[in-house]
């Protein structure tokens, strides 16, 4: 659909966060949009924590269809909403709303979003090994999906405290067991050497700082799996040092598109174009680079 073609009959999406300047999902959803030709647009807002309240009741009253909801306020948006997914509420996060006839409905797409996208790689996590770096956000929701899937986790996180309030939630929703480690080149040696998946959630090697990396090369060892939520770069150092050993490497973009993905089809109920949101995404950050 092009401007011009907007008319009253036109559904609006958007996305809410602070910062969201450099967000690619408007990019990402209006490419799968003007795919599928459907009258949806999809908008960026910068929303500071103060304007929160109003903006959800401004999604309810301008009647949009529907909105992601991003850094920080994926967990504050919770009180806002009319009904809440049990996963959503489990992780206690929603990325991302439907409005069903003015009822606002929280989801989290970034956990079945990620587990999708494993499946579509040919990885079933359940019974496996995984490491987890990050006990954050996106931490938790990586972590309950895997868990619910069966996977063997070892959260290592910066600040001790944190890894074992995550593993704490898992033990006490799944009564499933969960090593929590402080993350030092130690532990992080004896966890690598017992792992068949490494999973980066930390902001570490995010652009502008591409060249850090938690994990020290050598760790990388063969048939080790290794993951990283980051999209910008969409190759981090760690996939890099991965990649140079020959390792299987998954990258942030392809979980952005995931996770996308599934709001699309709350939406609008059509299956996403993956490929098309994909090109978009990656149009979007070579843009952003220049
Ligand atoms: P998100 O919701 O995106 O996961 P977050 O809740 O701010 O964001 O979590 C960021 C994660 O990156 C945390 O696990 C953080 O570690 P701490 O909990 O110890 O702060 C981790 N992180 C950020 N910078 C880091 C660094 N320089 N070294 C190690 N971990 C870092």
């Amino acid at each position: 659909m092009r401007i011009e073609e907007i008319t009253a009959s036109t559904r609006l999406c958007g996305i809410i966060g602070d910062p969201v300047e450099h967000s690619v999902s408007p990019a990402m959803h209006n490419a799968a949009f003007s795919h599928l030709n459907l009258n949806y647009v999809y908008l960026p807002f910068h929303v500071s924590k103060e304007n929160l309240p109003g903006a959800i009741a401004g999604i309810r009253s301008l009647n949009f269809k529907g909105v992601n909801i991003t850094v920080p306020h994926k967990s504050a948006v919770i009180p806002y909403l009319d009904e809440i997914d049990t996963l959503a509420e489990g992780i206690g996060a929603v990325n991302t709303i439907v409005n069903e006839n003015r009822i606002l409905r929280g989801y989290n797409t970034d956990a079945p979003g990620f587990l999708h996208m494993l499946l579509l790689e040919g990885i079933d996590p359940s019974q496996k090994k995984i490491a987890i770096l990050g006990a954050g956000g996106a931490a938790k929701a990586i972590a309950f999906i895997l868990a619910d899937k069966g996977s063997r986790l070892t959260i290592l996180n910066r600040h001790l405290e944190r890894a074992e309030k995550l593993a704490g939630a898992i033990l006490h929703t799944f009564r499933k067991d969960v090593v929590a480690r402080e993350l030092n080149e130690k532990n992080l040696r004896v966890t690598l050497e017992d792992s068949e998946i490494l999973i980066n959630t930390t902001s570490v090697g995010m652009f502008p700082h591409s060249t850090e990396i938690l994990v020290p090369p050598d760790m990388l060892r063969s048939g080790l799996t290794v993951i990283d939520i980051i999209y910008n770069p969409p190759k981090t150092r760690l996939l890099v040092e991965a990649e140079k050993r020959g390792l299987k490497t998954i990258n942030g973009v392809d979980m952005l598109v995931a996770q996308g993905a599934i709001a699309f089809n709350l939406w609008t109920g059509k299956e996403a174009p993956l490929l098309e949101m994909k090109s978009a995404v990656t149009r979007a950050l070579k843009a952003y680079e220049d």
